[in-house]
């Protein structure tokens, strides 16, 4: 009986662990950033338009990279990025807010054409969106809270573009019109 309860314990650190674990996944794009050489695009707020600094450090991947210079999305149509957006999605509990098909819950619908904020139809008027929040109810990245030490703390740009991409999947503009 003692043993039972044991491993009971052991199971229940054991699954604790693994969320832990799943929790450091989404800011695994530690890795040292090689320097943004060339120019990047300029975000702004969807609050009042005012610049939106976002350090280039955090576009770890070569499309990441690529949306900071040229504002496109380059994982929309990708079937993998697709699917990784749609668990990025759940994982940040935009499903919550928005619903599992992000055709709208708490939040509004995410797959348009009509938008609260126009902006959005464009992928990067709706990364600005996600990442800095709105005046109407949501905070930056979804979460409203972010760490002010440490901006790797929710979302990283290139799980932000999957999941754009995803949203896009489920809607019919591919928003780098
Ligand atoms: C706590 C609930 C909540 C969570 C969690 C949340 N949102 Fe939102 N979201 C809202 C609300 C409410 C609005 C409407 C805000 C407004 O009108 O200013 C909104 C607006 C948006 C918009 C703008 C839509 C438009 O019509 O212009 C986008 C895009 C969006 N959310 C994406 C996301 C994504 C992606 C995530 C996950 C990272 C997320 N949201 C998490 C509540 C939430």
């Amino acid at each position: 009986m003692g043993k039972m309860k044991f491993s009971l314990v052991l199971m229940l650190m054991l699954a604790a662990l693994s969320a832990c674990k799943k929790d450091a996944g989404s800011g695994s794009a530690d890795a040292p950033t090689p320097t943004a050489g060339g120019k990047t695009i300029n975000f702004v707020t969807t609050q009042d338009g005012s610049p939106l600094k976002i350090d280039p450090a955090l576009f770890t991947t070569p499309e990441a990279k690529e949306f900071m210079t040229t504002g496109k999305n380059p994982y929309i149509g990708n079937a993998d990025a697709v699917a990784k957006g749609k668990k990025v999605f759940q994982l940040y509990s935009c499903t919550q807010c928005h619903g599992p098909e992000a055709k709208g819950q708490v939040g509004p619908n995410l797959t348009g054409p009509d938008y609260h904020y126009p902006k959005d139809a464009n992928n990067k008027g709706m990364f600005e969106t996600v990442w800095h929040g709105t005046n109407g109810g949501m905070g930056a990245k979804g979460i409203g809270l972010m760490d002010p030490t440490d901006p790797k703390n929710g979302i990283s740009p290139d799980e932000l573009l999957k999941v754009i991409a995803w949203i896009r999947s489920m809607g019919k503009s591919t928003g780098n019109e």
